[in-house]
Protein backbone atom coordinates (compact mmCIF):
# COMPACT_ATOMS: atom_id res chain seq x y z
CA UNK A 1 0.00 0.00 0.00
CA UNK A 2 2.44 2.30 0.86
CA UNK A 3 4.80 1.78 -2.30
CA UNK A 4 1.87 2.58 -4.29
CA UNK A 5 0.87 5.28 -2.83
CA UNK A 6 4.48 6.96 -2.77
CA UNK A 7 4.36 6.28 -6.80
CA UNK A 8 1.17 8.13 -6.84
CA UNK A 9 2.36 11.11 -4.53
CA UNK A 10 5.59 12.89 -5.51
CA UNK A 11 8.17 12.41 -3.56
CA UNK A 12 9.46 15.60 -3.43
CA UNK A 13 6.05 17.56 -3.21
CA UNK A 14 3.94 14.92 -1.64
CA UNK A 15 1.69 15.74 -4.04
CA UNK A 16 0.19 14.60 -7.79
CA UNK A 17 -0.94 15.74 -10.90
CA UNK A 18 -3.14 12.46 -12.32
CA UNK A 19 -4.16 12.60 -15.83
CA UNK A 20 -8.19 12.00 -15.74
CA UNK A 21 -8.98 10.66 -19.27
CA UNK A 22 -11.78 7.96 -18.04
CA UNK A 23 -14.89 9.87 -19.56
CA UNK A 24 -15.70 7.71 -22.10
CA UNK A 25 -17.18 5.30 -19.66
CA UNK A 26 -20.07 6.69 -19.86
CA UNK A 27 -19.49 9.73 -22.29
CA UNK A 28 -18.52 7.63 -25.28
CA UNK A 29 -15.95 9.76 -27.42
CA UNK A 30 -15.83 13.10 -25.90
CA UNK A 31 -13.86 15.74 -27.52
CA UNK A 32 -10.64 15.52 -26.84
CA UNK A 33 -10.43 11.84 -26.47
CA UNK A 34 -12.03 11.05 -29.45
CA UNK A 35 -8.36 9.85 -30.63
CA UNK A 36 -7.28 8.85 -26.92
CA UNK A 37 -4.14 7.64 -27.74
CA UNK A 38 -3.29 10.83 -29.98
CA UNK A 39 -4.04 12.58 -26.54
CA UNK A 40 -2.81 10.44 -23.89
CA UNK A 41 0.83 9.44 -25.16
CA UNK A 42 2.51 13.06 -25.07
CA UNK A 43 0.88 13.96 -21.82
CA UNK A 44 2.33 10.57 -20.18
CA UNK A 45 5.34 11.85 -19.84
CA UNK A 46 4.43 14.68 -17.50
CA UNK A 47 1.83 12.60 -15.34
CA UNK A 48 2.33 11.59 -11.94
CA UNK A 49 -0.05 8.32 -12.90
CA UNK A 50 -3.31 7.85 -15.36
CA UNK A 51 -6.68 7.46 -14.33
CA UNK A 52 -7.99 5.45 -17.19
CA UNK A 53 -10.80 3.00 -17.75
CA UNK A 54 -8.94 -1.05 -18.41
CA UNK A 55 -10.54 -0.71 -22.28
CA UNK A 56 -8.90 2.41 -22.84
CA UNK A 57 -5.70 1.30 -21.33
CA UNK A 58 -4.91 -2.07 -23.53
CA UNK A 59 -5.98 -0.32 -26.81
CA UNK A 60 -4.85 3.32 -26.74
CA UNK A 61 -1.79 3.17 -24.53
CA UNK A 62 1.47 1.40 -24.86
CA UNK A 63 2.34 -1.07 -22.23
CA UNK A 64 6.42 0.09 -21.94
CA UNK A 65 4.83 3.84 -20.18
CA UNK A 66 6.24 3.65 -16.89
CA UNK A 67 4.22 6.39 -15.90
CA UNK A 68 1.96 4.66 -13.01
CA UNK A 69 -1.64 3.23 -14.05
CA UNK A 70 -4.59 4.09 -11.97
CA UNK A 71 -7.79 2.00 -12.92
CA UNK A 72 -11.37 3.35 -13.33
CA UNK A 73 -13.35 0.17 -11.84
CA UNK A 74 -17.02 0.87 -11.88
CA UNK A 75 -19.43 1.65 -14.48
CA UNK A 76 -22.96 0.41 -15.65
CA UNK A 77 -24.84 3.18 -17.29
CA UNK A 78 -24.65 5.96 -20.13
CA UNK A 79 -25.21 9.92 -20.38
CA UNK A 80 -28.41 8.60 -21.52
CA UNK A 81 -29.54 6.67 -18.26
CA UNK A 82 -29.30 7.24 -14.26
CA UNK A 83 -25.54 7.81 -13.77
CA UNK A 84 -25.82 6.75 -10.36
CA UNK A 85 -26.66 3.30 -11.65
CA UNK A 86 -23.17 2.23 -10.99
CA UNK A 87 -21.36 -1.01 -9.70
CA UNK A 88 -17.94 -2.40 -9.87
CA UNK A 89 -16.99 -3.60 -13.43
CA UNK A 90 -13.08 -4.20 -13.55
CA UNK A 91 -12.27 -6.92 -10.78
CA UNK A 92 -9.34 -6.56 -8.52
CA UNK A 93 -7.37 -9.74 -10.52
CA UNK A 94 -7.88 -7.73 -13.46
CA UNK A 95 -6.16 -4.50 -11.43
CA UNK A 96 -3.39 -6.71 -9.62
CA UNK A 97 -2.78 -8.10 -13.15
CA UNK A 98 -2.24 -4.77 -15.03
CA UNK A 99 0.00 -3.56 -12.33
CA UNK A 100 -2.40 -0.47 -11.17
CA UNK A 101 -1.39 1.86 -8.47
CA UNK A 102 -4.61 2.05 -7.43
CA UNK A 103 -8.73 1.46 -8.13
CA UNK A 104 -11.70 4.33 -8.62
CA UNK A 105 -15.31 4.22 -8.18
CA UNK A 106 -17.77 6.91 -8.10
CA UNK A 107 -20.59 7.48 -5.12
CA UNK A 108 -23.28 9.40 -5.75
CA UNK A 109 -24.21 11.40 -2.36
CA UNK A 110 -27.56 12.57 -2.65
CA UNK A 111 -28.36 10.55 -6.24
CA UNK A 112 -30.71 7.77 -6.72
CA UNK A 113 -28.25 5.13 -5.91
CA UNK A 114 -26.25 6.62 -3.39
CA UNK A 115 -26.58 3.41 -0.98
CA UNK A 116 -25.38 1.62 -3.66
CA UNK A 117 -22.57 3.40 -4.83
CA UNK A 118 -21.36 4.00 -1.66
CA UNK A 119 -21.54 0.28 -0.76
CA UNK A 120 -19.67 -0.67 -3.72
CA UNK A 121 -16.90 1.32 -2.43
CA UNK A 122 -17.02 -0.40 0.96
CA UNK A 123 -16.70 -3.74 -0.82
CA UNK A 124 -13.85 -2.50 -2.77
CA UNK A 125 -12.00 -1.03 0.05
CA UNK A 126 -12.70 -5.05 1.34
CA UNK A 127 -10.90 -6.37 -1.32
CA UNK A 128 -8.41 -3.60 -1.84
CA UNK A 129 -7.05 -3.63 1.63
CA UNK A 130 -6.25 -7.73 1.18
CA UNK A 131 -3.16 -6.67 -1.77
CA UNK A 132 -2.23 -3.54 -0.56
CA UNK A 133 -4.45 -1.48 -3.52
CA UNK A 134 -5.56 2.26 -2.86
CA UNK A 135 -8.70 3.14 -3.23
CA UNK A 136 -9.55 6.42 -5.51
CA UNK A 137 -13.61 7.51 -4.14
CA UNK A 138 -14.52 9.79 -6.86
CA UNK A 139 -17.57 12.22 -5.31
CA UNK A 140 -19.90 12.67 -8.54
CA UNK A 141 -21.84 15.41 -8.29
CA UNK A 142 -25.95 14.70 -9.28
CA UNK A 143 -27.66 17.39 -11.63
CA UNK A 144 -29.49 18.44 -8.83
CA UNK A 145 -26.71 18.75 -5.90
CA UNK A 146 -24.69 22.61 -5.43
CA UNK A 147 -21.21 22.05 -5.47
CA UNK A 148 -20.69 23.88 -2.59
CA UNK A 149 -18.54 23.17 0.81
CA UNK A 150 -21.65 21.62 2.81
CA UNK A 151 -22.23 18.97 0.20
CA UNK A 152 -18.56 18.50 -0.85
CA UNK A 153 -17.62 17.93 2.59
CA UNK A 154 -20.71 15.49 3.21
CA UNK A 155 -19.47 13.26 0.53
CA UNK A 156 -15.82 13.50 0.81
CA UNK A 157 -16.43 13.15 4.12
CA UNK A 158 -18.60 9.80 3.87
CA UNK A 159 -16.36 8.56 0.67
CA UNK A 160 -12.96 8.35 3.85
CA UNK A 161 -15.38 6.82 6.53
CA UNK A 162 -15.74 3.79 3.87
CA UNK A 163 -12.41 3.25 3.81
CA UNK A 164 -11.00 5.44 0.56
CA UNK A 165 -7.30 6.30 0.84
CA UNK A 166 -7.52 9.22 -1.51
CA UNK A 167 -10.90 11.19 -2.62
CA UNK A 168 -11.43 12.96 -5.45
CA UNK A 169 -14.33 15.98 -5.50
CA UNK A 170 -14.43 19.22 -7.35
CA UNK A 171 -13.07 23.19 -5.86
CA UNK A 172 -15.86 25.29 -4.73
CA UNK A 173 -14.49 28.85 -4.50
CA UNK A 174 -16.34 29.23 -0.88
CA UNK A 175 -14.68 27.43 2.24
CA UNK A 176 -13.45 24.82 0.49
CA UNK A 177 -10.27 24.58 2.97
CA UNK A 178 -13.52 23.17 5.43
CA UNK A 179 -14.14 20.50 3.03
CA UNK A 180 -10.34 19.36 2.91
CA UNK A 181 -10.38 19.78 7.01
CA UNK A 182 -13.49 17.79 7.39
CA UNK A 183 -11.73 14.44 5.41
CA UNK A 184 -8.98 12.66 7.01
CA UNK A 185 -7.47 11.51 3.81
CA UNK A 186 -5.87 13.30 0.48
CA UNK A 187 -8.41 15.38 -1.87
CA UNK A 188 -7.54 15.80 -4.81
CA UNK A 189 -9.43 17.96 -7.38
CA UNK A 190 -11.43 17.33 -10.68
CA UNK A 191 -11.10 20.40 -13.02
CA UNK A 192 -14.69 20.09 -14.72
CA UNK A 193 -15.67 21.37 -17.21
CA UNK A 194 -13.19 23.30 -20.15
CA UNK A 195 -12.86 26.90 -18.81
CA UNK A 196 -9.68 29.32 -19.83
CA UNK A 197 -6.28 28.28 -19.11
CA UNK A 198 -5.51 30.89 -16.76
CA UNK A 199 -8.68 30.36 -15.00
CA UNK A 200 -8.28 26.58 -14.60
CA UNK A 201 -4.71 27.44 -12.82
CA UNK A 202 -5.71 29.66 -10.68
CA UNK A 203 -8.41 26.60 -9.42
CA UNK A 204 -6.05 24.46 -9.17
CA UNK A 205 -4.09 27.15 -7.22
CA UNK A 206 -6.90 27.51 -4.77
CA UNK A 207 -7.29 24.76 -4.23
CA UNK A 208 -3.56 23.22 -3.47
CA UNK A 209 -3.67 26.77 -1.08
CA UNK A 210 -6.51 25.48 0.83
CA UNK A 211 -5.21 21.68 1.26
CA UNK A 212 -5.59 20.08 -1.79
CA UNK A 213 -3.40 17.39 -2.09
CA UNK A 214 -2.94 17.19 -6.23
CA UNK A 215 -5.23 16.95 -9.11
CA UNK A 216 -7.30 14.68 -10.60
CA UNK A 217 -7.85 16.75 -14.05
CA UNK A 218 -9.19 15.73 -17.55
CA UNK A 219 -10.68 18.36 -19.91
CA UNK A 220 -8.83 21.39 -18.62
CA UNK A 221 -5.70 19.46 -19.91
CA UNK A 222 -6.64 17.28 -22.95
CA UNK A 223 -8.98 20.00 -24.63
CA UNK A 224 -6.46 22.65 -23.85
CA UNK A 225 -5.64 24.57 -27.16
CA UNK A 226 -1.67 22.64 -26.31
CA UNK A 227 -2.41 20.53 -23.45
CA UNK A 228 1.36 19.12 -22.93
CA UNK A 229 1.90 22.88 -22.47
CA UNK A 230 -1.15 23.04 -20.05
CA UNK A 231 -0.13 20.14 -18.27
CA UNK A 232 3.30 21.43 -17.28
CA UNK A 233 2.28 24.81 -16.19
CA UNK A 234 -0.59 22.66 -13.76
CA UNK A 235 2.70 20.55 -12.54
CA UNK A 236 4.35 23.90 -12.27
CA UNK A 237 1.55 25.01 -9.56
CA UNK A 238 0.90 21.35 -7.98
CA UNK A 239 4.82 20.71 -7.43
CA UNK A 240 6.88 23.71 -7.71
CA UNK A 241 4.43 26.13 -5.80
CA UNK A 242 4.11 28.45 -8.80
CA UNK A 243 1.60 31.12 -8.58
CA UNK A 244 -0.79 31.72 -11.36
CA UNK A 245 0.85 34.70 -13.00
CA UNK A 246 4.44 32.42 -13.32
CA UNK A 247 2.02 29.32 -14.55
CA UNK A 248 0.26 31.31 -16.92
CA UNK A 249 3.62 32.84 -18.47
CA UNK A 250 5.50 29.39 -18.13
CA UNK A 251 1.75 27.37 -20.28
CA UNK A 252 2.31 30.64 -23.21
CA UNK A 253 6.19 30.35 -23.32
CA UNK A 254 5.77 26.72 -23.44
CA UNK A 255 2.90 27.28 -26.17
CA UNK A 256 5.20 29.11 -28.25
CA UNK A 257 7.75 26.74 -28.60
CA UNK A 258 4.84 24.96 -30.46
CA UNK A 259 5.30 21.85 -28.39
CA UNK A 260 4.02 19.17 -31.12
CA UNK A 261 1.59 16.76 -30.11
CA UNK A 262 2.54 14.17 -31.70
CA UNK A 263 2.30 10.68 -30.37
CA UNK A 264 4.94 8.91 -28.50
CA UNK A 265 5.92 5.82 -28.28
C1 LIG B 1 -15.59 11.69 -14.76
O1 LIG B 1 -15.80 11.44 -15.93
C2 LIG B 1 -14.33 11.35 -14.17
O2 LIG B 1 -14.31 10.97 -12.84
C3 LIG B 1 -13.23 12.34 -14.43
O3 LIG B 1 -12.05 11.63 -14.21
C4 LIG B 1 -13.24 13.57 -13.56
O4 LIG B 1 -14.41 14.29 -13.70
C5 LIG B 1 -12.02 14.45 -13.83
O5 LIG B 1 -12.04 14.97 -15.09
P1 LIG B 1 -12.35 16.51 -15.39
O6 LIG B 1 -11.15 17.27 -14.90
O7 LIG B 1 -12.52 16.59 -16.86
O8 LIG B 1 -13.58 16.89 -14.62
Amino acid sequence: MKNRLARIFNQKSGKTVMLAVDHGYFQGPTTGLKKPRETIMPLLPHSDCLFVTRGILRNCVSPATSTPIFLRVSGGPSVLGELSNEDITTSMKEALRLNAVGVGTSIFVGEKNEDRTISNLGRLVNEAEEYGMPVLAITAVGKEMARDARYLGLACRIAAEMGAHIVKTYYCAEDFDKVVEGCPVPIVIAGGKKISERDALQMAFNAISKGAAGVDMGRNIFQSENSVAMIQAVRAVVHDNYGVDEAFELFNKLKEKKVVDSVVE
